[in-house]
This record gives structure tokens, sequence and C-alpha cells, in this order.
């Protein structure tokens, strides 16, 4: 099997390595065989899986997911850019890598991330086992800017990096190319990023080392804001509106945490038409992203690497258009935003939908497991899934619950278009509808084996409790707080406390951050 390849491989690669320096005559031959397979990540900004986020990216499901794995049960442990790339670059919790928010000052590419977590982030160890690295797009929100070491500043791992300077943009942007910064004005042909991190890709498997596997991550700005189409997508979808099932348009309630209280509804039509426009433009912008993955798998195809590498398609969070009254974003603790796609081809895997539950921090463990790096050495909170998508190589277990926080983002002023919600919250839209407050700071725990429960408390001054029975629910209408059994609060604040203070999953002082079962 073509899969035997991804484990074993590093000590194989370094026999391989000394062979070749002996036996230059049977050089492609051997280097061929023994290689661990190569990796593409595509990770997308915001694009929801639950209000049919996958359904514009026909190509990628079908040479992705139908040809591999479609994960129905992949979550993000944090649903907010930065906390939650950072979980995938390290493999850990936000308590244990400390990024809180999208600022600097919430370590979001602070000072304190690049020397401490962001040193012992997976790139570090592809390079390590000799993988060929490349980065294109965006990266971490503050990545490049002053007090985030400039563009100068490049990540440990890469070999070829090209990453955005800031947040999300198609045109109008600066790269930093290998340390030096390039910059970009608004010509499709020369500017739109995701085009162009696609072209650069291209370039780097042309200048490949044969030897060597490689590992390619490509992070497109679509379909994040400003929602910026390719001109030929500028009219796709012409008839689409957001979906208005489920909890659209639904108030929060009262017995949902103080920011749902206060949503206006039903919604301002105004409000509605926002976020119809804003849904069709998320839906326009990944059609460039589907042409990526089109492209990149004839690429892979037409060098004849296409068998041997893995491709991972998925996003850094949800994304709610209307749920509950909120007009768009992401950040809260719903199914719509903590809910991610997933999809994963590559050697041994078997073509089948999977249910396993499956986390953000699983992504650097799965990619370290594939490229042979002994998992015991690195101090990881998730772990591979590989065992769900290639029984044939890997024996697994599945986790029985798993945690989600988050910290709200806020201003300390007043937003003069809103005087009376007072300080302390953040991205208002008119009519003071909020999407973000310091006090919508959650944890959660999250139950998918046996029960399908969602158990969160709020640091607010209420001390906030919300429960969802996801079967019975799941569209999250009705908090059951008060309709318990008292003894199902206890059991599941009592996995809340072990699991906000979990550490690494090899260490034997703190709680592990894993309860599983096998599978
Ligand atoms: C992978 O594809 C190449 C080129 O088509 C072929 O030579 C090789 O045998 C294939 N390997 C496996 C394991 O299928
Ligand atoms: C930022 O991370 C460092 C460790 O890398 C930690 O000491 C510090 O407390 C963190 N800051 C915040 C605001 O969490
Ligand atoms: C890019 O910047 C130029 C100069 O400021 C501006 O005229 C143009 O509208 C911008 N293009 C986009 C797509 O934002
Ligand atoms: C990407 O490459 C294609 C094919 O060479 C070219 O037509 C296109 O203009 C390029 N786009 C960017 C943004 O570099
Ligand atoms: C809002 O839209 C609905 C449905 O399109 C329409 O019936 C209603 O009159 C509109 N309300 C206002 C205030 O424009
Ligand atoms: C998919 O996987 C499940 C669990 O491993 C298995 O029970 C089922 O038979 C598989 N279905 C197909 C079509 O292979
Ligand atoms: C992996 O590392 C652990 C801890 O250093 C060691 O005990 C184990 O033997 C290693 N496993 C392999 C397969 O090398
Ligand atoms: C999985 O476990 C079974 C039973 O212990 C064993 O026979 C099989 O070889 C294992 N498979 C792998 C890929 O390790
Ligand atoms: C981000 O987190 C830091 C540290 O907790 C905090 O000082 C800052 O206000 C937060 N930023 C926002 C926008 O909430
Ligand atoms: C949450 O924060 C807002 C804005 O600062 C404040 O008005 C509200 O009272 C707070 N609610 C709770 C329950 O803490
Ligand atoms: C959740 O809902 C299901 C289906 O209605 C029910 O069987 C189960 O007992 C409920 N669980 C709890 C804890 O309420």
């Amino acid at each position: 099997m073509a899969g035997s390849a991804a484990h074993a491989g590093r000590d194989r690669g370094a026999v391989a390595v000394a062979l070749l320096l002996l036996l230059s005559g049977c050089l492609f031959r051997c280097a061929a065989c023994a290689r661990p397979s190569n990796v593409v990540v595509i990770v997308a900004d915001d694009q929801d899986v639950q209000l049919g986020g996958l359904t514009p990216v026909k190509k990628a499901k079908e040479l992705v997911g139908d040809a591999g794995v479609t994960f129905s049960n992949a979550f993000t442990v944090s649903p907010l850019c930065c906390p939650s790339r950072s979980s995938m670059l390290t493999g850990k919790y936000p308590h244990n890598h400390q990024v809180r928010n999208n600022s600097l000052s919430g370590n979001c590419s602070s000072p304190a991330w690049q020397s401490n977590m962001e040193a012992l982030a997976f790139p570090v160890y592809l390079s390590k086992v000799r993988y060929q690295t490349f980065y294109g797009g965006k990266y971490l929100n503050q990545y490049g800017r002053k007090g985030a070491g400039d563009v100068g500043y490049v990540p440990h791992g890469w070999d070829q990096w090209n990453a955005l300077v800031g947040n999300s943009a198609y045109y109008n942007y600066s790269l930093s190319v290998n340390g030096k910064e390039e910059t970009h004005g608004d010509n499709y042909n020369t500017d739109y990023l995701t085009d162009l991190i696609f072209n650069r890709s291209l370039e780097f498997l042309k200048n490949r080392s044969p030897q060597r596997p490689f590992f390619i991550m490509l992070s497109p700005p679509a379909p994040h804001s400003p929602w910026t189409a390719a001109p030929q997508y500028q009219t796709s979808f012409s008839n689409v509106k957001a979906p208005r099932d489920g909890s659209f348009n639904k108030p929060g309630g009262k017995d949902k945490h103080w920011l749902l209280r206060q949503p206006v509804n039903p919604m301002a039509n105004s409000s509605i038409n926002y976020l119809d426009d804003a849904f069709r433009r998320r839906w326009q912008t990944l059609l460039s992203v589907d042409d990526m993955v089109e492209g990149l798998v004839k690429k892979l195809d037409e060098i004849q690497e296409l068998n041997n590498t893995y491709i991972f398609y998925l996003s850094d969070n949800g994304y709610h258009t209307g749920q509950f009254s909120l007009p768009i974003d992401k950040r809260q603790l719903y199914e719509f935003d903590i809910r991610v796609p997933l999809m994963v081809r590559g050697p041994g895997i078997k073509p089948n939908q999977t249910l396993a539950p499956v986390l953000n921090i699983d992504l650097a463990p799965t990619l370290l497991d594939i490229a042979g790096v002994n998992l015991s050495t690195v101090n990881m909170d998730g772990q591979s899934f590989l065992p769900y998508m290639a029984p044939s190589l890997r024996n697994g277990t599945a986790r029985s619950f798993f945690l989600v926080e988050y910290t709200g983002e806020g201003h300390p002023s007043v937003d003069p278009s809103c005087p009376k919600l007072g300080p302390g919250l953040s991205e208002c839209f008119p009519d003071c509808v909020c999407e973000d407050a310091y006090n919508n700071t959650y944890a959660c725990v999250r139950t998918l084996t046996g029960d399908n429960l969602q158990y969160c408390e709020f640091a607010d001054s209420e001390s906030f409790v919300e429960l969802y029975n996801l079967t019975a629910d799941p569209h999250q209408l009705e908090n059951i707080v008060k309709k318990v059994d008292p003894t199902l609060l206890q059991t599941m604040n009592q996995r809340l406390i072990k699991l906000q203070s979990c550490r690494y999953l090899y260490t034997t002082f703190s709680p592990r951050c894993e309860s599983r079962v096998s599978v």
C-alpha cells in the first residue's frame, strides 16, 4: 500500500539518504520508495460547514472529500482566527498556547508567542525530518506588523515563506516573501491573493528536490471579508440567500447569556439584506479556492506525486449569518461557529464518511504522525486522527468529550453610535447589535459519544450557564440548564474544570487533555 510510506518514514528516510550518498546509480528509485508522504494543507478563513459553506467548492468536495474522508464532526476549540490558527500550529488548547484574541496584547503573533509556542509548532518538526516546506497566504492576524517582528520575521521551519501581513485581504496588501516586503495593488492578473499563493506553490513544486518529501500550506483569504471575488465570479450565485432555517432570525431569548439577549428581533430588513449580500459574496470568493484545489490536484497528478500526497481541506472557524439575529461573524459557542469543514484524501485513506469527533488541535499531531515523527516526544494536547482515516495504518481511540474556550473581545470605550450598551463591546452593527464583548468569555464541554451535549460556563457578572441537548435540539434553541438533574451539571462542571487545567497529553503531572475510549 502506498500508505505504508507514511509512517516509519523518518528512519527509512535517513537510511535512504545514506544510501544515496553511496549508490548514486539508483538515486531516483531508492529515494522514491523510501520517502514519507507529502502533505498539502488548505486552510480557508471563516468557512462554515453548518450553513452550506462547502456547497460552492464542488471540485474540492469531489477531489478531496469524495476521494478520501469528509468529517461530519470537526470542531475548532476556539471560534476566532488567531486563537484557532495558533491551536492548529501548536496542537494545543488556548489555555496552553496562551493566544487569547486577535490582538498583539492577546499574544496573536506576539514576541512571547514567537519565542515560546511558535518554536514548538509543527513546521519546526517537519523541517527537522527534512520536509521541504512552503507557506502561502494569511498566517496570524498580527503577523508582519510592528511589534510582531515586522515583515523581516519568518517563523522557524519554513523554507519558502509567502505570508500576508495582517488580516485577510484580496488586493492592496503586503507579503513577507522570505522576510522581504512585497507590495501588491489591485490588478487581478498579478495581485489576487488566492491565485497568487497557488501560483507560488506551483513554482515551489517545480523547484523542489524530488529526493525529499514536501509540505505545502495554503491559507487563502476566502471567504473572509471584504469578500472580493475574482472578476469572473462577481455575478455568481446571484439568487442565493442565507439559509432561513434553524435559529435564523430567532431571538437569542431570555435563557441565553447577556450578549445574545441584546439583538433586535425580528431583524431589520437592512440587516437581512446586508447578511444576504455577505453570504453570496462569501460563496463567490470560494470559487477561486475551488479552482486552486483543482489546479493543485492536477499538478500533483502531472508530477506523479498525487498517490503519495495527503491533502487536507479545513477552515479556522465556522460562521453565522442571521442566527439568533446576529448579522454576521463567528465568536459564539454555538454549532454554526465551532463546527468546521474537514476533508482529507491520501494514501491508505478509505473513501468513507466519518463521524469521529476531530478537533483543530489534532491537525498538528496528525501531520507529524504522517511524517513519521515519534509523537511521544512532542508536547501537544491533540491526537493524530490518522487512525480514523486510515485504519489499515493505525489503531486508535475516540475522545469522549472536549473543551471549547473563548475570551471575548471588547473596546474599553463606549461606542458613540450605541451609548446605551456601555463600554466593553466590539464588532457592533447598526441597531446596537454587537457580535462580541469582554464578557462573552466562556468555556464549554462538548460530548459526542453517548450523550450529545454542550455545557458552557461564562465569566460574566451572572456566572451564566447554558446547556444544550443537541440530539433533541440541534439548533440550540432551548437552554435546559434548569430542567436537568443537578448531578448532570455537576459532572459537566467537573469535566470542565479538569479540561481547563489540562496540560499536554504526555506529561504525567497534570490531568491529560483527553479522555478516550477505544474504537
Ligand atoms: C503512484 O503513481 C506512480 C505514477 O503514476 C506509479 O508509478 C506508482 O506505482 C504509484 N504508486 C502506488 C503505490 O500506487
Ligand atoms: C502570552 O504568552 C506568554 C507565554 O508565551 C504568557 O506568559 C503571557 O501571560 C501571555 N499573555 C496573555 C495575555 O495571556
Ligand atoms: C487599492 O488601493 C488603491 C489606491 O489606494 C485604490 O484606489 C483601490 O480602490 C484599492 N483597490 C481595492 C480593491 O481595494
Ligand atoms: C497565476 O498564474 C496564471 C497562469 O500563469 C496567470 O494567468 C495569473 O495571472 C497568475 N495570477 C497571479 C495573481 O499571479
Ligand atoms: C421587510 O421585508 C419584508 C419582506 O420582504 C416586507 O414584507 C416588509 O414590508 C419590509 N419591511 C420594511 C420596513 O421595509
Ligand atoms: C464506513 O466506515 C464505517 C466505520 O468504520 C463502517 O462501519 C462502514 O461500513 C464504512 N462504509 C463504507 C461505505 O465503506
Ligand atoms: C518514542 O519516544 C519515546 C519517548 O522518548 C520512547 O520511549 C519510544 O521508544 C519511542 N518510540 C519509537 C518507536 O521510537
Ligand atoms: C490494530 O489492532 C489489532 C488488534 O490488536 C491488530 O491485530 C492490528 O495489527 C492493529 N493494526 C494496526 C494498523 O496497527
Ligand atoms: C486581547 O487580550 C488582551 C489580554 O487579555 C487584552 O488586554 C486586550 O484588551 C484584548 N483585546 C481585545 C480587542 O479585546
Ligand atoms: C456584559 O458587558 C456589558 C458591557 O460591558 C455590560 O453592560 C453587561 O452588564 C455585562 N453583563 C454581564 C452579565 O456581565
Ligand atoms: C437528549 O435528548 C434525547 C432525545 O430526545 C433524549 O433521549 C435524552 O435523554 C436527552 N438527554 C438529556 C440529558 O436530556
